[in-house]
């Protein structure tokens, strides 16, 4: 009865905090509504087959394992594949998604295929520069961990929560996501919201050494977020910059986004992602009422194909690019919100919606099928900068297969 009303509560707040701050077009909100009704239209496990006959193309043709499938290119038809560096936030995707296909098919050849791209990346654990070592780490060798149970992969894992963890100002309460090198732009303490996604690193390191401590870590880092990053009606900033010695806002602005106070659809996925998993893991119900808030703003920003812009903003502008990516990620957030939620209505509203996002990326208007070695065309990584305009990213196709298992998990204990 108390988790019903707090979420009446929240959902109140948002109609009366939205309606006030922001009308969304008339035509988002009723896309809003209809998703809701959306059954399942694709058959999943031919889905995942047709994911495993892409992958057979790219393993094929990356064999030089020092590098990673990264992006293909409007027009082409193969992987760009740069070299594995520290810098390069994308390197654990790969590995990941072949781990993903070595848990759904449990063939020995993807596991092994999953090994040759996961090994190489050991030395990235000590990655103290930025604070992506939770992706990187957690999304090739936490699934290797995940699956094979083998202890080296776990120290691995460990070193890597402890250099994320070195980036914690506890005077802040967060952990600094950039370095101020490589972004001059923003002088003190830089807090992105993509920062929610490492978090999970942290959270599987206090369950498996019984520390505290970077599960303390990770639920004041989702605090101090909660506080901070938000507007009034739950869309999310990008950055957020803090003064290092007082923890006292400076900037609030955009990297990736259209302007300061747009809504960069990536980043709005990644919050929604980040808190449904925070409340996994904590089981708090604070971050399950800012979850369905944050997942309610992502929602209503979207066109009537399910597939949000890249940024919110430019909803309607038909010359603007897409971003497949942030709705296979909103899509895989919005399956976990469903199955953690005990209230059946809600559960069925975010399983509708979810539903209505992969109906959409798996249909010909965003499969690779036929046309690029990816699962997912159309994504936009970061437009401001110019680069990876409307092209396939390989974190699209990480979290599609990802919602696509969550979903047939859901499928069978349903
Ligand atoms: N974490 C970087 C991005 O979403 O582009």
């Amino acid at each position: 009865m108390r988790f019903i009303s707090i979420v009446i509560c929240a959902f109140t707040l948002f109609s009366c905090q939205f309606g006030k701050e922001n009308q969304v077009d008339t035509q988002s909100t009723q896309n809003a509504n209809q998703i809701f009704q959306e059954e399942l239209k694709i058959n999943l496990e031919k889905e995942m087959e047709y994911c495993e006959e892409q992958l057979k193309k790219s393993v094929a043709l990356n064999i030089d394992y020092t590098t990673h499938p990264r992006l293909i290119e409007k027009g082409e038809q193969h992987w760009k594949m740069p070299k594995n560096d520290v810098l390069l936030w994308t390197v654990g995707f790969y590995p990941g998604i072949l781990w993903q296909m070595y848990d759904v098919t449990k063939n020995e050849y993807w596991k092994q295929e999953a090994l040759k791209r996961t090994l190489p990346l050991e030395p990235y654990k000590f990655n103290k520069e930025h604070h992506d070592v939770g992706f990187m780490m957690y999304c090739s060798y936490g699934q290797a961990y995940r699956l094979t149970g083998n202890k080296d992969y776990r120290d691995v894992l460990i070193e890597s929560a402890n250099s994320l963890i070195s980036r914690f100002n506890p005077k802040v309460g967060t952990i600094k996501s950039w370095s101020n090198e490589l972004h001059p732009q923003w002088k003190q303490h830089i807090t992105i919201i993509d920062n929610m996604l490492n978090l999970e690193l942290l959270f599987w390191a206090s369950k498996e050494t019984g520390d505290a401590k970077y599960r303390d870590i990770a639920v004041k880092h989702a605090e101090t977020t909660m506080q901070h990053h938000f507007r009034d009606d739950f869309s999310s900033y990008h950055v957020v910059e803090y003064d290092e010695n007082t923890g006292k806002i400076r900037n609030k602005n955009t990297s990736q986004g259209f302007a300061d106070e747009s809504v960069w659809a990536r980043g709005q996925a990644w919050a929604l992602y980040g808190y449904a998993m925070v409340y996994r893991e904590t089981k708090n119900e604070q971050f399950l009422n800012f979850a369905i808030n944050v997942a309610e703003r992502f929602l209503a920003g979207l066109p009537q194909d399910c597939i949000p812009y890249w940024d919110f903003e430019l909803t309607g502008k038909k010359e603007e690019p897409r971003d497949a990516s942030a709705a296979a990620i909103a899509a895989s957030g919005l399956f976990e919100l469903s199955d953690l939620l005990k209230d059946s209505k809600l559960k069925k509203r975010y399983c509708a919606a979810a539903d209505a996002i992969i109906n959409s990326l798996a249909s010909p208007a965003y499969s690779a099928r036929g046309v690029n070695d990816a699962f997912l065309l159309h994504s936009t990584g970061a437009k401001p900068q110019g680069n990876e305009i409307d092209v396939a990213l390989v974190y699209a196709d990480y979290y599609y297969l990802e919602a696509l298992r969550r979903r047939k998990t859901m499928e069978s204990s349903m």
